[in-house]
C-alpha cells in the first residue's frame, strides 16, 4: 500500500488530488464518506481540473470537469451531464488507517 495523505488533509464536502507515480488521484470527503477516482475525464482522457484541488462544482454537489462541463456523481462517479454522460470516473481503491489514507496495491 501507498500512503497518500492524512484523512485530514482532506476538507469535509471537498476533494484534493495527489500525485503519484503514473498520474493523480482526486480524494474527496463526501458527507462522512471518502471516495477516491483517477483524476481523468472519461471523455477525453485528460485530467478534469485546471487548479489545483480544484474539483467539485460551485455548490460541492458534483465532481465537474474543467475542460467541457460534465458532471460527476460524488459518490460513484458516474457521469450524468456533459459529453461523457453514462461513463464513470475510475475508482480507485483506498484504505484509511490509523487517521491516514492508503492506496491499495495490488503487489
Ligand atoms: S475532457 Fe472532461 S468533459 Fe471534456
Amino acid at each position: 500500500m501507498i500512503r497518500l495523505c492524512a484523512l485530514d488533509d482532506i476538507p469535509e464536502n471537498d476533494a484534493i488530488g495527489i500525485r503519484i507515480a503514473d498520474g493523480e488521484i482526486m480524494l474527496l470527503r463526501d458527507d462522512g464518506e471518502l471516495r477516491a477516482f483517477r483524476n481523468e475525464c472519461p471523455h477525453l482522457g485528460i485530467e478534469l481540473n485546471f487548479q489545483p484541488d480544484v474539483f467539485l462544482d460551485s455548490d460541492h454537489a458534483y465532481i465537474q470537469c474543467a475542460n467541457h462541463g460534465a458532471l460527476f456523481q460524488k459518490h460513484d462517479g458516474l457521469c450524468v451531464f456533459g459529453p461523457c454522460q453514462g461513463q464513470s470516473l475510475v475508482a480507485v481503491p483506498v484504505q484509511l488507517v490509523d487517521g491516514a489514507v492508503w492506496l491499495v496495491t495490488s503487489s
